[in-house]
């Protein structure tokens, strides 16, 4: 893999988006933590933690319809075992968002608890969603406000900006995501996001990613490939099947060579929606 994996995270950027979230959190009694259901662990932000203390988390595994059911699966019994609330969704249908609304709910009433017995009676719960860049975390905050009736304005106390969205008489959710930093600490998971577009392009390479991501689908999705591109995998090099692949599509140039850009562009779309099926590309180890 390339060395020069590194991402536009300038440590200014970073620091501000730091303060704006450690300021936010104050108001915060739940946080909703958006992951890629696809990439569960280069998708989740760990430094994050350090930041929401105590705070009720729950985790949403989103673009679940891109993923393999069976294994988003296994990653909510793997975070349940180790009693983090987690839910798969899918926020641009909306399909299980009904779920999430019930388990802040849930979470809501123990907090209600704790608050009556240190006397604060009548507060409503505030929830804020965060998550690193391009893991639907917009889409998951309209998805809610849909369901709700109102949107309440600005309240005395509160930063002039802030809205928040009311779900149930005592939960708000605030209207803007929470930004997190991607992890590009490791190689591997820098890869990950690259393959499902969350890091940006000027990052990687777009040949670079097509290559290893057309590798990892070969060594875990063979038949996948095979069936998509009507082509026989076995006993080949990623490259002869990436050359098989373009002269099928057409991705070719004058003289006869490969237009690697072209045939790159194309097995990206065609994994990042899902045309390839449902792949996860990270298994619960
Ligand atoms: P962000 O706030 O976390 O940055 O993410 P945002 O909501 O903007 O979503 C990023 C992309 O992911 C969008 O696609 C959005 O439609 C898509 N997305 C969100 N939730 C889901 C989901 O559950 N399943 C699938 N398959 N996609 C989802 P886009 O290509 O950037 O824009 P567009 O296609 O909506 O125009």
């Amino acid at each position: 893999m390339n060395e020069s994996v590194n991402i536009n995270w300038y440590p200014g950027h970073m620091a501000k988006t730091k303060k704006q979230l450690i300021e936010d959190l104050k108001l915060i009694d739940i946080v909703v933590e958006v992951i890629d259901a696809r990439i569960p662990e280069a998708s989740i932000n760990p430094d994050i933690q350090e930041y929401i203390k105590e705070k009720t988390k729950i985790i949403v595994l989103n673009k679940a319809d891109l993923a393999d059911e069976n294994i988003t699966q296994k990653w909510i019994q793997m975070y349940k075992a180790q009693g983090i609330n987690a839910i798969a969704v899918e926020a641009n249908s909306g399909k299980n968002m009904q779920a999430v609304v019930n388990k802040i709910k849930e979470e809501y009433q123990k907090i209600k608890e704790k608050y009556i017995q240190k006397g604060r009676i009548g507060k409503a719960i505030r929830v804020m969603v965060i998550g690193i860049p391009n893991v639907g975390k917009s889409t998951f905050i309209n998805s809610l406000a849909k369901r709700s009736t109102t949107k309440v304005g600005n309240k005395p106390g509160v930063t002039k900006q802030k809205q928040w969205i009311k779900i149930d008489n005592n939960i708000e959710i605030m209207d803007t995501p929470g930004m997190l930093w991607p992890r590009l600490d490791n190689k591997e998971y820098a890869m990950h996001l690259a393959f499902c577009g969350t890091i940006g392009e000027s990052a990687i390479d777009n040949e670079e990613i097509a290559y290893y991501l057309l590798e990892y689908l070969l060594n875990n999705y063979p038949q996948t490939i095979e069936e998509r591109y009507n082509i026989d995998t076995k006993n080949k090099e990623t490259m002869e099947i990436l050359e098989e692949i373009a002269r099928k599509r057409g991705a070719i140039i004058s003289g006869g060579n490969i237009n690697m850009q072209k045939i790159s562009d194309i097995i990206l779309n065609e994994f990042r929606s899902g045309k390839l099926g449902r792949i996860t590309i990270e298994i619960p180890r």
